[in-house]
């Protein structure tokens, strides 16, 4: 049975309302970026008003048409789709926070952290791995989909995808304290395990609850900016984590660029539409896709998912 939210979408002026909405909006971010064309610019606009207006005003047209996400929820990978990430995760390289935020190039916003010493700190409890975008990945992605569309509510797009070992007794600072991760509005993360979650292993906190006693291939979404989160590690052995940033949209949006091990977001929201953009090499055009958007596999799935 469709509910409110689907119906409202299926109707098309009401698509067309929405696609006008958000032309407008990506309208606007790109005379902001008129003015400021430098990556380093573009960063300092991310901590202004007029570029958390943008991804504000997005996530309110989200969630106008879709309704709002759940604010936590869990969901478990297939065991092949764990023995295949471990797998494959044992053969990536490895890398450091320090020398990763010096890579500034590509469509996430990848702020070094201000406070002293702390990429020093990181890299002294976390290992992060150095991974490119993938058949793996995409597969994670495809099964995290399936698993979260009803959670989610509306299409989302997939903006970055980190993998890190947490060193056993690391110390309590950084992702291991508990903290709000501050990203701009509408994005939510998904916290992949591949290892046990146990004291033993190291395991999750939020909002008060420790997650635990679960085995490899647990997976918890949350809304990461909202809820007050903590990772914990193990007392006895490392724990592994893949982490995965989604950011909820019109219309839903595979990763197709590398991800970043210090990425937060996009810098801009028009990065989320911009496959559709480059096909179409031209922004009504990309109104015509959302308008026709119908009997993609995409959009059946979001069929089945549920509003707010
Ligand atoms: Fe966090």
């Amino acid at each position: 049975m469709q509910n409110f939210y689907q119906e409202m979408w299926s109707d098309l002026s009401i698509r067309s309302f929405a696609t006008e909405k958000l032309s407008q909006i990506l309208e606007r971010e790109k005379l902001l970026h008129n003015s400021v064309n430098e990556y380093a610019e573009i960063v300092n606009e991310m901590a202004g008003m007029n570029k958390a207006a943008v991804f504000s005003h997005h996530d309110q047209l989200v969630s106008y048409f879709f309704g709002n996400p759940k604010n936590v929820f869990a969901f478990k990978l297939t065991e092949d789709r764990v023995e295949e990430l471990s797998a494959w995760l044992s053969k990536m390289p490895t890398t450091t926070f320090e020398k990763e935020v010096k890579n500034q190039n590509g469509p996430l916003f990848a702020p070094r952290l201000s406070t002293k010493g702390v990429m020093e700190q990181l890299d002294q409890n976390l290992i992060p791995f150095s991974l490119t975008n993938c058949e793996v990945i995409q597969g994670l992605h495809k099964e995290i989909r399936s698993n979260i569309s009803e959670q989610i509510g509306s299409p989302f797009a997939f903006i970055n995808t980190r993998a890190w070992v947490t060193k056993s007794l690391s110390n309590e600072m950084g992702p291991n304290a508990p903290h709000k991760d501050g990203f701009l509005p509408g994005h939510m993360k998904i916290m992949v395990y591949l290892t046990p979650m146990s004291a033993e292993y190291g395991d999750f906190w939020i909002e008060g609850e420790q997650i635990t006693g679960e085995k490899p291939g647990f997976c918890i979404g949350f809304k990461n900016s909202d809820l007050l989160h903590s990772g914990k590690p193990g007392t006895k052995y490392p724990r592994i984590c893949i982490e995965v940033t989604i950011m909820r949209t019109l219309q839903d949006n595979k990763q197709s660029h590398d991800s970043h091990v210090c990425g937060r977001h996009f810098l801009n929201v028009s990065s989320a539409y911009e496959n559709l953009i480059k096909q179409k090499n031209c922004q009504d055009m990309l109104v015509e896709e959302l308008l026709a958007n119908k009997k993609t596999p995409e959009a059946t799935s979001h069929a089945k998912a549920g509003g707010a």
